[in-house]
């Protein structure tokens, strides 16, 4: 397991290319099992989430290239339904091979994915609509067992706006018989890019980026290609980078449509903030930190994957700001880790009261998820002396690389092997 080793207080400066989007990836992955043949994804990260889910569909039988950051993916010859728990416990999103393989298939069988780090994240909207479709559903030893000799149209509701369930129900209703309507699905821009790479593949899918998807089942799809979109949370985090670090960054390839509540946030905290094409420019250089409220909701609102990373910034805010999560009520496992570097915070029910401290102090701290790990890190830029971020194989899993992003915007940051982090 390795660690980072931050000596902080490094202005973050320069320009850096966003990668992209760890989110879209995972869905435009499974989808490749709709249709037999190669798909290719262009943009696709290099990153540990992707590498899990190279695994677990050439577990299936897929043959996967990776070159540079085009992914190929042949999925002529899928020899086995079931997604493992080895894979499924390393990965939720796993549960994406769900639809697919029951629409292509007529069966599958995939482990269920248990707890997560900062609570409960059930999949009972995923498996309720296949019901709805005419699957068999049984759990059975830890597994979802579904059959369905060919799933029906139907017309679903979703009590809360699901991107994982948006995502299953749309793989597996673009190979079903007759029309499913999915009433409040998600419009997160990583469903928009999967329901595009659909189309390109033959689907036929209304009311892209809308609340409400119309899908006409067709009888078979065939292998095509795709870009995936900017990862607006990674873009997110780098900006904060610069905000926390009181630097001015660019971001290359990047569309600001993504993140324009994130955007607007760091102008309310006080950034300058410049967009000209496919670019974002930052400037936090004298700029005085305001505490800026946020609460997270579905998109386009500010997405609860920046949430510990708004925290980490409103640490050092002039004055007391609080952070609301509607989306996840516990994710807050970063809160502890960020008072041990002199954050004074309180966690009172699903909000985050952070009152801002002159400054942080380097300590070791422990990575417990993604997202709080970007947030320790963020925190260790801004931090007086040297911070220890230890387990950051939390942030391999949806960061290409960061430290070497950093380190080329200034940062002094450094990755060190070995066994005991
Ligand atoms: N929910 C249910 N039942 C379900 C599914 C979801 O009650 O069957 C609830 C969840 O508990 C949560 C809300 O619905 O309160 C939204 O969860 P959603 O299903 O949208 O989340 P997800 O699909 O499991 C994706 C991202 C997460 C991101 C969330 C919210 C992927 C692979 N993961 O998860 O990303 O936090 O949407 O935007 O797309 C991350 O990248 O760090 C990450 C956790």
């Amino acid at each position: 397991m390795d660690k980072f080793i931050i000596n902080g207080g490094k202005r973050i400066s320069g320009s850096v290319e966003v990668s992209g989007a760890k989110n879209a990836s995972l869905a435009l992955m499974p989808a490749t099992l709709l249709a037999p043949g190669k798909s290719s994804l262009i943009n696709t990260p290099r990153l540990n989430d992707v590498y899990t889910m190279i695994k677990l569909l050439t577990h299936l039988g897929a043959e996967i290239e990776f070159n540079d950051h085009t992914l190929k993916i042949d999925t002529s010859n899928i020899t086995d339904l079931t997604a493992p728990y080895e894979h499924v416990k390393k990965m939720r999103a796993s549960v994406y091979v769900l639809g697919p393989l029951l629409a292509r298939y007529g069966r599958a069988k995939v482990s269920l994915p248990g707890g997560c780090a900062w609570g409960p994240r059930p999949i009972n909207l995923h498996l309720e609509a296949l019901e709805k479709m005419g699957a068999e559903i049984n759990l059975i030893d830890g597994y979802i067992e579904a059959k369905a000799e060919k799933l029906k149209g139907a017309e679903i509701y979703f009590d809360v706006s699901s991107v994982g369930a948006t995502g299953n129900i749309l793989m597996a209703s673009v190979l079903a018989e007759g029309t499913t309507i999915i009433n409040n699905a998600s419009i997160e821009p990583e469903i928009t890019n999967l329901a595009e790479f659909l189309i390109n593949m033959g689907a036929k899918i209304e009311g892209i980026r809308t609340k409400t998807l119309v899908i006409e089942g067709v009888d078979a799809l065939s292998p095509s290609d795709t870009g995936t979109i900017p990862d607006r949370i990674e873009a997110g985090t780098l900006l904060i980078a610069a905000a926390v670090t009181k630097g001015n960054i660019v971001l290359e390839n990047i569309d600001s449509g993504l993140l324009r509540a994130v955007v607007l946030k760091l102008e309310s905290a006080g950034c300058k903030v410049n967009v000209l094409g496919n670019q974002i420019m930052l400037d936090a250089s004298d700029m005085n930190l305001t505490p800026t409220d946020v609460s997270t909701s579905i998109f386009p609102g500010f997405p609860t994957d920046m949430q510990a990373q708004w925290t980490a910034l409103m640490t050092l805010a002039n004055g007391t700001s609080s952070i609301k999560d509607t989306i996840y009520y516990d994710r807050f496992k970063h809160v502890p880790e960020l008072v041990r570097l002199g954050a004074d915070i309180n966690v009172v029910e699903n909000t985050a009261v952070v009152k801002g401290v002159k400054c942080l102090k380097g300590a070791k701290v422990m990575s417990t998820d993604l997202r709080a790990s970007a947030s320790l890190v963020l925190a260790g830029l801004a931090a007086e002396g040297t911070t220890e971020v230890l387990r950051v194989y939390h942030l391999d899993r949806g960061y290409q690389r960061i430290e070497e992003k950093l380190q080329l915007l200034g940062a002094e940051i450094k990755r060190v092997s070995g066994k005991e982090y």
